[in-house]
């Protein structure tokens, strides 16, 4: 059975990841293509309550650890629930950040290496996203964009720029995979480059549907 191509998007908070994802469903769906979306942490119900927990700003005794086994916990019940059977079900599944995120949020922002390169080749299930499109934009403005801001959000300014570095270093670490979007510019010409990129990579892998 033809396998879905699995897209995540990434970026830092306020970068503009779901105006991006409904566009690009949108825009799939039109080619006639059969796309499924998901967001992580989240999309099962135990993956929302564990979300509750993690964005909830009252947890301030959350340690790391707990921190990061939360995050895979939440990734492997989303895998193991729902999104092994969509790969086979649809043409695209799209996610709402993936492990790059934990690469970048735990592991080179929270600075806990290794256990977390080790832990995310153990719960990613095997599961690689084929296409990863990280939303590039600078700090202060992206964090402007957000009212009311969850216990991660209000971390202070030199978490998030060294976010923003974890994903250009993680852009750079695997080119072929994953592509870096300029998300400074307006809605329209960010939406033109997601869509010539998406289209390179339909033309590309050449999709049949
Ligand atoms: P968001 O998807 O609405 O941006 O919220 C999810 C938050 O969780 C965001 O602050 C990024 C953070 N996060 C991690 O720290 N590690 C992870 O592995 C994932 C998936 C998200």
């Amino acid at each position: 059975m033809a396998r879905a191509i699995f897209v995540t998007v990434e970026g830092i908070e306020g970068s503009g990841k779901s105006s991006v994802i409904s566009f690009l469903s949108r825009f799939l769906r039109k080619k006639g293509f059969k796309v499924k979306v998901f967001r992580e942490p989240g999309s099962t119900k135990i993956g929302e309550k564990i979300r509750d927990i993690l964005l909830d700003r009252r947890n301030k005794t959350l340690s790391p650890h707990t921190e990061l086994l939360l995050y895979m916990a939440a990734r492997t019940q989303l895998i193991e629930e729902k999104l092994s059977k969509a790969l086979s079900k649809y043409d695209f599944v799209i996610c709402d950040r993936f492990f790059d995120s934990t690469l970048v949020y735990q592991g080179y922002a929270m600075k806990m290496g290794e256990i977390v390169d080790k832990s995310v080749k153990l719960f990613n299930l095997g599961v690689v996203p084929d296409l990863t499109i990280v939303l590039d934009t600078e700090v202060t403005n992206s964090l402007e964009r957000i009212k009311i801001k969850d216990r991660i959000e209000s971390r202070p300014v030199v978490f998030h720029r060294r976010l923003r570095d974890g994903y250009r270093k993680l852009a750079r670490k695997y080119p072929q995979r994953i592509k870096l979007i300029d998300a400074e510019k307006n809605l329209n010409a960010l939406f033109r480059d997601i869509e010539s990129l998406i289209t390179k990579y339909i033309w590309k892998t050449r999709i049949k549907r």
